[in-house]
């Protein structure tokens, strides 16, 4: 029996081992279908919607997006039999034009034109991949079934009851939400000189405001490319914006703030009235 339990153990090891050189890093498992529905809609997968679903397995999720959400989307898959398995389903399902597989490492995939990542991947393996996430285009939305990104918390968390569940001890599945949010770290600067200068975490920000030798602190989120910052005081007054590239517009006036800002240069941080937007 002993020699039995240590050959089963040198046999695990060497498909492990075999695994991690053909980079399989995620064994396969599937959502099960009312999980893979609900990771869409927390999305808000539309027509839209280009969804890349990270390591695809049998193909249900890309498949799910363009049958019920009418969007097109890729499913990146390392495993051959997989690839092909999912193409058959999309053949059958008739959205092969919008289901696209491809057998492919996901840590060597272009995630460029995506708006919508989904993954049923590894902790360890989603914080690999978070500094690649957090440079797609703000407002991309990202749901993992399941696991979390560390530090970057998410924005929206949903449980749902999965009594079919293989792994784990609770019959749960957790599906987590995130927004790519703009990069605003650094100084903006307006037309009459005023600087705001922000620190970021992720979407959260803190942002100095000096305005006519007056400063105050403000604090805010940012969901993609929308900035909702909350002003000191009593007041608390309420701005909302939006990040464009290296602009940023804070239209409601009657804050009395400037209403279009420029990125300041890399290390630059007071602005003067001569740095026009
Ligand atoms: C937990 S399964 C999820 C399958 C599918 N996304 C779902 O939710 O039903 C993870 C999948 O990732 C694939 N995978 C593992 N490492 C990968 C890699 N480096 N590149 C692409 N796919 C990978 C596995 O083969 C497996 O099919």
């Amino acid at each position: 029996m002993r020699r039995i339990l240590i050959l089963a153990v040198v046999a695990l090891c060497a498909v492990a081992g075999a695994r991690a050189q053909d980079g399989v890093e995620v064994p396969f498992v599937t959502t099960p279908d009312h999980v893979t529905l609900a990771m869409l809609q927390l999305a808000g997968v539309t027509p839209r919607d280009r969804v890349i679903d990270l390591g695809s397995g049998d193909g249900r999720i890309v498949i799910t997006a363009a049958k019920r959400f009418g969007a097109s989307g890729l499913g990146v898959e390392i495993v051959p039999d997989l690839v092909a398995r999912s193409r058959e389903h999309a053949e059958r399902a008739g959205v092969s034009k919008r289901a696209r597989f491809a057998e492919q490492d996901l840590f060597k995939t272009d995630l460029g034109d995506a708006t919508v990542i989904t993954m049923y991947l590894l902790p360890e393996v989603n914080l690999q991949l978070r500094p690649r996430l957090l440079e797609l285009k703000p407002g991309t939305r990202i749901v993992s079934h399941d696991w979390d990104m560390g530090d970057w918390r998410p924005d929206r968390t949903v449980t749902l009851a999965v009594p079919q569940k293989t792994v784990g001890r609770e019959k749960l599945s957790r599906l987590h939400r995130w927004v790519v949010p703009a990069r605003m770290a650094g100084t903006w600067c307006a037309g009459d000189g005023s600087s705001l200068t922000v620190k970021q975490h992720y979407q959260y920000v803190e942002a100095t405001l000096v305005r006519r030798s007056e400063t105050t602190d403000w604090g805010g989120r940012l969901d993609g490319a929308l900035l909702r910052l909350v002003g000191p005081g009593p007041g608390r007054t309420l701005v909302a914006g939006a990040v464009d590239g290296d602009r940023l517009v804070l239209p409601s006036t009657e804050h009395g703030l400037p209403r279009a800002w420029n990125r300041a240069a890399a290390g630059q941080s007071t602005c003067t009235a001569a740095t026009r937007p």
